[in-house]
């Protein structure tokens, strides 16, 4: 079997279990993509840091710029705009099929990403850039281009989740929930991005885009998170047989003109307790997409998460590593129809 070389950039949660899943399941991931994946370097911003036994020492490097421009397929699991645009960029020069799971930097330049994967004639995937383990990205750009999508409905923010159910099960302020999904390690020591609402509506963004085949940038998505929520507003909720639930909502929408338009918006929303999103609990995640011919599909799973996240990752690697072997690509944006997409104040 040829071998592809594999870069990964970044190792957290994730990035360790993607190399301990590598190593361990070598002979199973060969059988699967057609090629064996050896790991080449994994960079990393202090080499001194303590690390899991499962990452080989002698791969880390602090030259992430190498790691970007050696490998076959490079898997960007930093986070955030910045240096992980400026790799991405860096590794399609370099010929290199990329993988990452770095919502924020799609929602806010994924046309610049397609356009920079699609001139290099290479994949990019990014399936888990939401909804964790739930195979999401794959089911809106893949499993339902022969269909219109006409909304979907996600509940794509764990620790938000968790965080209103700690509240709805348990009668805990908002102040409470927050403070024991912190100690869960649900949500950062810093929880603006999941409590405001940014980490949804990033991952609403990707999800408009694919499911309309659309541009829809993160500044598209009218956002409200919740921390203004309180134990009075669940009481209220539950009062009127409601949950109240942080929901992603995109919809495709009929303009004045009869023309078609986009709307995507993230924000608390009551949901009947008996409609399929209410019964979610805990740091889950579910998406609940509509569409003319096939009907309602609702996807469940974890959202969130070392290994969950990288089995979204290393999904996408066995479908770069066997289209580099095999021939055959991942889509593209040049079947994006380009419907126009509401802005935050008119969504
Ligand atoms: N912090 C996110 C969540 C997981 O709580 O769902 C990563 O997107």
């Amino acid at each position: 079997r040829p071998v592809l070389k594999v870069g990964v950039l970044g190792s957290g949660t994730v990035g360790t279990q993607v190399v301990r899943l590598l190593g361990e399941q070598a002979e199973e991931f060969a059988a699967r993509s057609g090629a064996r994946l050896e790991v080449t370097g994994i960079a990393v911003r202090d080499l001194a840091a303590p690390r899991d036994p499962a990452v080989p020492r002698e791969l880390l490097t602090d030259d992430a710029t190498a790691v970007a421009t050696s490998n076959d397929i490079v898997i960007e699991l930093i986070g955030g705009i910045e240096p992980a645009r400026t790799l991405i960029l860096a590794a399609f020069r370099a010929g290199a099929s990329v993988i990452t799971g770095n919502k924020a930097l799609i929602a806010a330049h994924g046309p610049e990403l397609y356009a920079a994967a699609a001139a290099a004639d290479v994949d990019f995937y990014y399936e888990a850039a939401v909804a964790g383990a739930i195979p999401v990205v794959y089911a809106l750009r893949e499993s339902m281009a022969g269909d219109r999508v006409t909304s979907v409905l996600g509940i794509v923010n764990g620790t938000t989740n968790y965080i209103l159910d700690e509240m709805s099960t348990k009668g805990l302020s908002f102040e409470d929930a927050l403070a024991t999904a912190q100690e869960l390690g649900y949500a950062e020591a810093d929880p603006t991005a999941d409590v405001d609402g940014l980490d949804a509506a990033a991952k609403a963004a990707i999800i408009a885009s694919l499911a309309f085949h659309t541009r829809v940038g993160i500044d598209d998505v009218l956002v409200e998170g919740i921390r203004s929520i309180t134990a009075e507003d669940i009481r209220e909720a539950h009062a009127s047989g409601c949950e109240l639930k942080l929901l992603a909502i995109a919809q495709r929408v009929a303009l004045d003109d009869a023309a078609e338009g986009v709307s995507v918006r993230v924000h608390p929303a009551l949901v009947p307790a008996d409609h399929p999103l209410a019964s979610v609990h805990g740091a889950f995640n579910a998406v609940l997409v509509e569409a003319e011919s096939a009907g309602r599909l609702m996807f469940y799973g974890k959202g969130a998460g070392g290994a969950p996240t990288a089995s979204a990752v290393l999904s996408d690697v066995v479908a770069a590593a066997a289209h580099r072997v095999n021939g055959g690509q991942a889509p593209r944006e040049s079947s994006y129809a380009d419907l126009p997409v509401l802005g935050p104040e008119a969504a």
